[in-house]
């Protein structure tokens, strides 16, 4: 059953966006989503620098104004190639394109589509099940697959974790863990960051971010936070990580693409009381939540690093390292002509620093 249901929908992975782009013109944002399929076929290659290609060139789509009727409108825009002007021209004189079609009904690209939605399932793994003639969530139960406990929870929670998660649901979630860290340590503020602050009606997680006025305090919060949740019985998983990072150590090298931060976090799915939608029956849905704990001093670099989204992200820091030569993440901003960190104490301070125009989070959906 599981099986029929999810190798035949497309799921919503890339149509997350399919929404939250509705206002469009139809054929651009049709050519939009030709452009993401291939990212994300080339993903699942392992073609990263194709599949980011194909993902700026459907950013370019999503920021142009007005309607694209004819492919000369598009002139000579920066940021799409050849491969995704031909894509383009497709979708707006068939409607179609018949590279994209063939590539949604590929046998291995549904799978490691169905794969890759499991929490916990990257690329490689899900390309590894393939290769080993695995191509349901039925095979992976029945034939024994080794599975990490987080694949587990994944699997176990499949269908609850690949529906969007609502607005009132994720405040419902942020309202809860407020009601925790003030029982833990009053002060700590939590900020829902992500999609979500940059206005979007969907998500498929809730991210969180915690931070207390006085520096220090914040140490330790986490795991006590996460005990209570879970006596309240309000996690159905969770994997925490330490916090690894020190400013001694100097910047990062720039240039490393998407490196992770290394605050305190928690990877977490929570039960939330619903009283409607899939999971009314039960009474209950389970919901993705991520929980960062940052020091006061790096609070708005955390903010804006975790607000995204991943692509305004990754533009903001080539930005900073090409054309300021410094080096920006969720920690800091490091100067390197010279050689000192740019204290801020708000998103909009960095953004001054950067010598840009403050841009709110609304207007990072790019
Ligand atoms: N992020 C990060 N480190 C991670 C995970 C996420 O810095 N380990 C950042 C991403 O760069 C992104 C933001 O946190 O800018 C939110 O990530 P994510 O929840 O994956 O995406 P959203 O934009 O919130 O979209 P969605 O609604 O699908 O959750
Ligand atoms: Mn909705
Ligand atoms: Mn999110
Ligand atoms: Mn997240």
């Amino acid at each position: 059953e599981i099986e029929s249901r999810h190798r035949l929908r497309g799921g919503w992975g890339g149509g997350g966006d399919r929404e939250w782009g509705r206002g469009l013109p139809y054929d651009s944002a049709l050519s939009q989503e030709a452009l993401e399929t291939l990212a994300e076929e080339a993903g699942f290659s392992g073609s990263e620098g194709r599949s980011l290609a194909f993902t700026r060139a459907a950013s370019v789509l999503k920021a142009l104004p007005g309607r694209l009727s004819t492919l000369e409108e598009l002139g000579p825009l920066p940021g799409i190639g050849e491969h995704s002007r031909r894509v383009i021209q497709d979708v707006l004189e068939d409607g179609v394109c018949a590279e994209v079609e063939r590539v949604k009904l590929s046998e291995r690209y549904q799978t490691m589509k169905l794969f890759t939605k499991i929490f916990g399932v990257g690329v490689r793994t899900a390309s590894r099940w393939y290769q080993e003639g695995l191509r349901t969530l039925v095979d992976l139960q029945e034939r024994g697959t080794k599975l990490t406990r987080q694949q587990q929870a994944g699997l176990r929670h499949y269908d609850d974790l690949n529906t969007p998660v609502e607005r009132g649901e994720a405040e419902s979630i942020s309202r809860a863990v407020q009601g925790a860290v003030q029982r833990c340590l009053p002060g700590t503020s939590v900020t829902l960051a992500g999609g979500f602050r940059r206005g979007k009606p969907h998500g498929h997680d809730v991210d969180l971010l915690l931070t207390h006025p006085e520096a220090g305090r914040e140490a330790g919060l986490l795991s006590r936070v996460v005990s209570w949740l879970d006596s309240q019985d309000l996690i159905l998983y969770q994997h925490s990580q330490e916090n690894s990072y020190a400013l001694q150590e100097g910047p990062e090298p720039p240039g490393g693409r998407d490196v992770m931060d290394r605050f305190e976090r928690c990877f977490s799915i929570f039960r939330l009381e619903v009283q409607g939608g899939p999971g009314a029956a039960r009474g209950w849905k389970a919901v993705r939540v991520d929980l960062v704990v940052a020091p006061i001093s790096q609070f708005p670099f955390a903010l804006l690093g975790w607000t995204g989204s991943r692509h305004f992200e990754r533009e903001l820091r080539r930005f900073a390292s090409h054309e300021r030569k410094m080096v920006l993440n969720s920690h800091a901003l490091y100067d390197s002509r010279r050689n000192l960190f740019l204290p801020a104490v708000s998103e909009e301070e960095i953004f001054q620093h950067l010598g840009l125009e403050y841009v709110p989070p609304a207007q990072r959906n790019t």
